[in-house]
C-alpha cells in the first residue's frame, strides 16, 4: 500500500495539527506511526489514545537540545511507565508532583535523581520517601513544607543533603493571549517577590548547613504563546541571582501549542533561544532548565472514538455522540477548550458539516468539539478523531459515571504497542470493598 501525496483543501483537517508521522493512506485514511488508524480502532477498541512515538522522541530531543540534558518532562500533562521511560531514555529528568506521579516514574525504573519534586502540599511521607531515595530537587513551596524537610533530615532520613529550589511567584502570570502583573501574589504556589517571603526563604534555608539551595523556580502558567511574558518573569527574577549567586533557574513549563485551525506558538527550539536571551539580558549566569509538559506531548496524540448516536435538531444543532467524553478529555468542560474533528476513514476529505460532538456521559457540558466541521456523509459507527489530545485529558480524565478509561496505543514503525490497557468493569470494583469484602 503506498501513501497518496497529502490533499489541502481548504476544509480539511490542518495536516500541522496531526503528530508528525501522520499520513494519508491509500484509501484515505489516517496513518500514524505507519499504522492504519481504522485498524487500531478494531484492534484495540475505541475510545483509544494513539501516540506517535516518532513525534515524542523528537519533542524530548528538541528540548533537551534547547535547555540541555536533564530538562524536565512534567508528567502531569501524560504519565505512564512507557512515557517515563521514554523521555528518560532520551535524555530528559522528570518533574514528579505528588507521591502518585513519583512511585509511577520510579517503577519505569527512573532514578530517584532524575525527578524533581514538585507539590504545594508535599505530604511528610512523600517526602520522607523522595529524600530516603535521594529525590535530585525538591521545589520549596511553603513554610510548612520547610519545617518538614528539616524534621526530615534532622532525623536522618536524608539518603543525601536535599537539594532544593524555591518556587518564587515573580507577579507576573500569562494566560493564552494576554498576561496580568498582579501587585501581589494571590496563588496558592511558591513565595511571593513583592511579599517578601521569596528573599525570607532563601535566607532561612541559607542558614541550614544540611540543606543545599540550588536555584529559584517559576512557572507562570499554561498555554502560553508569546515568549515576552517568560522575558518578563525573568527580568523579576534576575535581582535574586545578582544578589545570591545561585547556580540554577528553571522557568518551568507553559509553553503553547496549537488545537485550533489558525494557531501558532513558538517551538521548543525557539522558545529556549528566547529564554537564554533573556536570562543573558537580565545577567543570570545560571543553568538554565525547564518543565515543559504539553509542548512534548499533546500534539503526538489522536484519540479515536466511534460514533454512536446522532440526533438532529432541525434549527438548533446536530448532536453526535461518541463513546467517551469529559472523562478522556475535560478540557473543553474545564476551559472551554476548542479542538478539530475529522474522520479517520477520509483524512483529506472537505468538512461541510457541522456538529456537536459530545460523550456520553450525563452532562449537558458533555461537550468534546463545539461547531465541529465533519464531512457530509458522517454516519454511525464511523471512527471519529481528535487530534492534539496527548496533553491533560487522560492525565485529568475519570470514571465519572464508571466508565472505563481509554487504552493507550504507542505507534511506531508500523507497530502499535499497547502500554496502558483499557479499563474493565472489574478494574472499576477493584477498590470497592463494600458487598464483597477482599479476602
Ligand atoms: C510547576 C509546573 N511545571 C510545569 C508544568 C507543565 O506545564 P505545561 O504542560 O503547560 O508545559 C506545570 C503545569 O501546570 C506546572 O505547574
Amino acid at each position: 500500500m503506498t501513501d497518496q501525496p497529502v490533499p489541502d483543501p481548504s476544509d480539511a483537517v490542518p495536516m500541522e495539527l496531526l503528530s508528525d508521522t501522520a499520513t494519508i493512506g491509500a484509501d484515505g485514511q489516517l496513518i500514524i506511526g505507519g499504522c492504519d488508524t481504522l485498524e487500531l480502532a478494531a484492534e484495540f477498541g475505541t475510545p483509544l489514545f494513539v501516540y506517535d512515538e516518532a513525534h515524542l522522541r523528537a519533542r524530548c530531543a528538541e528540548a533537551v537540545a534547547a535547555f540541555g540534558p536533564g530538562v524536565n518532562y512534567a508528567t502531569k500533562a501524560f504519565l505512564c511507565t512507557a512515557m517515563a521511560s521514554l523521555a528518560v531514555d532520551e535524555g530528559m529528568n522528570l518533574d514528579v508532583s505528588t507521591g502518585g506521579e513519583y512511585a509511577v516514574a520510579r517503577a519505569a525504573g527512573v532514578p530517584a535523581d532524575r525527578l524533581v519534586l514538585h507539590g504545594n502540599n508535599k505530604s511528610t511521607e512523600e517526602l520522607a520517601l523522595a529524600m530516603s531515595e535521594g529525590v535530585g530537587r525538591i521545589v520549596v513551596d511553603s513554610f510548612d513544607e520547610l519545617d518538614r524537610i528539616i524534621a526530615l533530615v534532622e532525623r536522618g532520613v536524608a539518603a543525601d543533603t536535599p537539594e532544593l529550589y524555591v518556587r518564587i511567584t515573580p507577579g507576573v502570570e500569562a494566560h493564552t493571549h494576554e498576561f496580568v502583573r498582579t501587585g501581589q501574589d494571590d496563588t496558592k504556589f511558591g513565595f511571593g517577590v513583592a511579599s517578601g517571603e521569596a528573599e525570607r526563604v532563601i535566607e532561612m534555608i541559607g542558614e541550614h548547613a544540611d540543606l543545599e539551595l540550588v536555584g529559584l523556580h517559576l512557572h507562570i502558567g499554561s498555554q502560553v504563546f508569546e515568549e515576552r511574558f517568560f522575558e518578563l518573569a525573568i527580568e523579576v527574577v534576575a535581582p535574586f541571582f545578582h544578589r545570591f549567586d545561585l547556580p540554577e533557574l528553571s522557568i518551568g513549563g507553559g509553553l503553547g501549542v496549537p488545537y485550533v485551525a489558525g494557531e501558532q506558538a513558538p517551538s521548543i527550539t525557539e522558545w529556549g533561544a528566547a529564554i537564554a536571551r533573556a536570562c543573558e539580558a537580565g545577567g543570570i549566569r545560571a543553568w538554565v532548565t525547564a518543565e515543559p509538559g504539553r509542548a512534548i506531548v499533546a500534539s503526538a496524540a489522536t484519540t479515536l472514538y466511534t460514533v454512536g448516536t446522532i440526533k438532529n435538531l432541525p434549527g438548533i444543532r446536530e448532536y453526535v455522540s461518541v463513546d467517551g467524553g469529559m472523562s478522556d478529555n475535560p478540557r473543553p468542560v474545564l476551559y472551554g477548550s476548542g479542538y478539530e474533528a475529522f474522520l479517520a476513514r477520509c483524512v483529506g476529505a472537505d468538512r461541510e458539516r457541522t456538529v456537536t460532538v459530545v460523550g456520553k456521559h450525563c452532562e449537558t457540558g458533555d461537550v468534546i468539539v463545539n461547531d465541529a466541521r465533519v464531512p457530509a456523509d458522517l454516519a454511525i459507527g464511523d471512527v471519529l478523531a481528535t487530534p492534539v489530545t496527548g496533553a491533560y485529558g487522560l492525565s485529568m480524565g475519570s470514571n465519572y459515571n464508571r466508565v472505563p478509561r481509554p487504552a493507550v496505543v504507542f505507534v511506531a514503525d508500523g507497530n502499535a504497542r499497547l502500554v496502558v490497557r483499557r479499563e474493565t468493569f472489574d478494574d472499576l470494583l477493584a477498590t470497592d470493598t463494600g458487598v464483597n469484602p477482599a479476602s
